[in-house]
């Protein structure tokens, strides 16, 4: 099929690449030159496992081109994707302005009837408004606007695409049905994962997911503060629940808050959805506040342990990308603690192996004021800290050597933000340790204090 997917950011880039790995002859549009530039020679402006792989082998294999003209992209297509940002505004709204946009320009560029697909995520009602942009100024062609939203976890985004749980079509026009049919079942060969349903239950469904699953994520760090209260280790817990099946055991690791591009954005613009319809939405509410709250458990914790006063204090990061196998800090945890050491005057030394250069773009100033240092070895960063803060999870600080750290360190105090470490073993190496919902050993963090 020939396809054009307008927006050569993550999802768009992502849906391009494995429409093209299908068969298919794609042409991706971007506004940004520069970025079309770099993807044409096959370098990709994401960091995504694999995907400069499939980019370069598509390209040779003439099924994927790359423009920054709509005007030339579009006009042949017989599906467009729109693939383009829908950022917070200030209210909280999603920003659909970008889409919108697009649905103009398309209605004056499409020169036969298509299926224009909106494929990023967008209040309900926004193929509706897309419909009603190309019906108006289309002159006599009749285009059909669908819903289909993606659900692709970054690092993963891939394998996501290409073998999906489920596919959500949002349409209740057959021509249109048949054809995005046609267009997924290489995915889901010998498997009905694809369904069909109203546009605006497809935009819903897509909201509810995220919702849920920030919910799950929410539920976990608030037991986990509860099971502090108790001296309750939460691991234990969160094992003991997650056996049921009707819990399951995703989504249940307690942490140091949810980043990233897609849940806080989503939970924030359906609180403002909820607004705008005069209704409220109180489970949502009290999500966003627990991940506020578990965003600044590090920094309350570290206070607890060190004293309200941190200046002069020197404080160790693992890992600042929200999640390991991303760069990606949108809304990142270790955000919200380095812009609080900052503010109350500590040191901090932070390694993160692909996101330590997009913090250093981001506190440029504490960078040239020697206040925020980026080390390029996670032991390194090490050297006569007061603290370390492990805050992403990348496997590689899955196993460290204890017994190193604790000489390189002035004082032995580990926050495990992800309760990645066994609290025992870490104790035993002579580290007081704090993990979430995994009450301190209280005799070694007084000690602590009262040494600093
Ligand atoms: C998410 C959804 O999973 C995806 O379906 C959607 O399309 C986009 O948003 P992504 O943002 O890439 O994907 O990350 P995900 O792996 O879902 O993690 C989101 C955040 O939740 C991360 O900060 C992660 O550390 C945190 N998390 C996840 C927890 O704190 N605990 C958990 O149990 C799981």
């Amino acid at each position: 099929m020939q396809i054009c997917v307008i927006g050569c950011g993550y999802v768009g880039l992502v849906t391009a690449v494995c429409f093209a790995e299908m068969g298919n002859s794609v042409t991706c549009v971007d506004s940004n030159g520069e970025r079309i530039a770099a993807l044409e020679k096959g370098i990709s402006p994401i960091f995504e496992p694999g995907i400069e792989a499939l980019l370069q082998s598509n390209i040779a294999g003439r099924r994927l081109t790359f423009s920054s003209s709509l005007a030339a992209a579009a006009p042949d297509a017989e599906i467009v994707f729109i693939a383009v940002g829908t950022p917070s505004a200030s209210d909280g709204a999603a920003d659909v302005s970008q889409i919108l946009a697009v649905a103009q320009a398309l209605s004056e560029h499409l020169s036969k009837p298509a299926i224009v697909v909106c494929k990023s995520t967008a209040p309900v009602g926004t193929a509706c408004r897309v419909q009603a942009i190309l019906d108006q100024t289309s002159a006599g062609l009749q285009h059909r606007v669908v819903s289909n939203p993606e659900f692709l976890k970054e690092g993963d985004a891939l394998n996501d695409f290409m073998r999906p749980d489920r596919i959500i079509i949002g349409t209740d026009d057959r021509h249109s049905q048949r054809v995005m049919h046609q267009l997924y079942e290489p995915f889901v060969r010998n498997h009905d994962r694809i369904m069909f349903m109203s546009r605006r239950a497809a935009e819903m469904t897509k909201y509810a997911a995220n919702a849920f699953l920030a919910t799950k994520i929410s539920f976990m760090n608030e037991m986990a503060a509860f099971c502090d209260e108790f001296a309750v280790d939460v691991e234990q817990v969160r094992k003991g629940i997650g056996a049921d099946q009707r819990i399951g055991h995703h989504f249940i690791y307690a942490g140091c808050g949810y980043g990233g591009s897609c849940f806080p954005k989503d939970i924030r613009a359906m609180l403002h959805m909820a607004e705008t319809q005069g209704t409220r939405m109180p489970i949502l509410e009290a999500v966003e506040a627990r991940n506020q709250l578990q965003k600044e458990w590090l920094f309350r914790c570290l206070q607890r342990s060190l004293g309200q006063d941190l200046r002069g204090v020197t404080v160790a990061i693992w890992g600042l990308a929200f999640k390991p196998g991303t760069d990606d800090i949108r809304d990142a945890p270790s955000r919200v603690l380095i812009e609080s050491l900052l503010a109350t005057g500590a040191r901090i030394q932070a390694f993160d192996p692909i996101a330590a250069d997009n913090i250093a773009r981001c506190y440029a100033r504490a960078v040239a004021e020697g206040q925020l240092a980026l080390g390029d070895a996670h032991y390194a960063v090490l050297n006569n800290a007061d603290a370390l803060v492990l805050v992403t999870e990348w496997k590689q600080f899955r196993q460290p050597d204890f017994a190193l750290m604790r000489t390189l360190m002035r004082r032995p105090l580990l926050l495990d933000g992800r309760n990645q470490y066994d609290p025992q073993q870490v104790e035993r190496a002579g580290f007081a340790y704090h993990g979430v919902g995994r009450p301190a050993s209280r005799p070694q963090l007084s000690a602590l204090r009262r040494a600093g």
